[in-house]
């Protein structure tokens, strides 16, 4: 299982707030949907065994499961629409208990450090695996070795605050880069798939 949380910090949680007519305008809800798109599906095709979290303005989590999602199309609008079906769904979303939206889509009532914990606790190993933030000042890519239950953890075109940051250390000191320059956090996913796909750029 590969997973990626992705804060959208400014995304509202009022899903009357998005339009699908402007979905950058929606807290730059475009970028968070181009996160969905390169973390789930291959041309013609979608991965198996990956999560995407969007933590949307430290109060909700939307999870895209890339093995139970029906009928999602890889354009940001399509991707948009879920999103805003997530929202509609808040308020069936009671306690830690998700919200269904629709096949493969949950939403959680769970901000950055709810949604840290439930993947991989408070020590940052386990239940379901290793933390890594995605950082343009991290160690590079090419020299670490792949972890088997990869959780990373990318911001969106904000820096990480600092609360975020700390949310991150305290659970994980990894931080890795996947190059030199500052990319958009879909482009990095995109990067850090074909590392894995490749076993740290090794089997092609
Ligand atoms: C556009 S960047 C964030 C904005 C940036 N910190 C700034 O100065 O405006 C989006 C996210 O993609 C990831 N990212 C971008 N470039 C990266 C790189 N070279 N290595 C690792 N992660 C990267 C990071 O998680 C980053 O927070």
């Amino acid at each position: 299982m590969r997973q990626f949380v992705v804060i959208g910090r400014d995304v509202p949680t009022d899903p009357d707030a998005v339009s699908l007519s402007d979905i950058p305008g929606a807290g730059r809800l475009d970028l968070c949907c181009r996160c969905v798109s390169a973390g789930v599906f291959l041309s013609h095709g979608i991965r198996e065994s990956v999560r995407i979290h969007l933590v949307i303005a430290d109060e909700f989590t939307v999870t895209f499961d890339s093995d139970t999602l029906r009928h999602l199309h890889p354009d940001e609008r399509n991707v948009a629409a879920r999103v805003r079906d997530a929202l509609d769904a808040k308020d069936d979303a009671i306690g830690h208990m998700p919200a269904d939206v629709s096949q493969g889509v949950e939403l959680r009532r769970m901000g950055l450090d709810a949604t840290l914990d439930r993947l991989v606790g408070a020590d940052g190993r386990g239940p379901d695996g290793t933390l890594v933030q995605l950082h343009e000042e991290g160690d590079p890519l090419v020299d670490a070795e792949p972890p088997d239950h990869p959780v990373f953890v990318l911001s969106d075109h904000h820096d990480f605050t600092s609360e975020e940051a700390a949310a991150v250390a305290d659970r994980s000191e990894r931080r890795l880069r996947v190059g030199p320059e500052l990319l958009h956090a879909d482009h990095a996913i995109t990067v850090v798939h074909n590392w894995l796909d490749t076993d740290g750029y090794t089997a092609y």
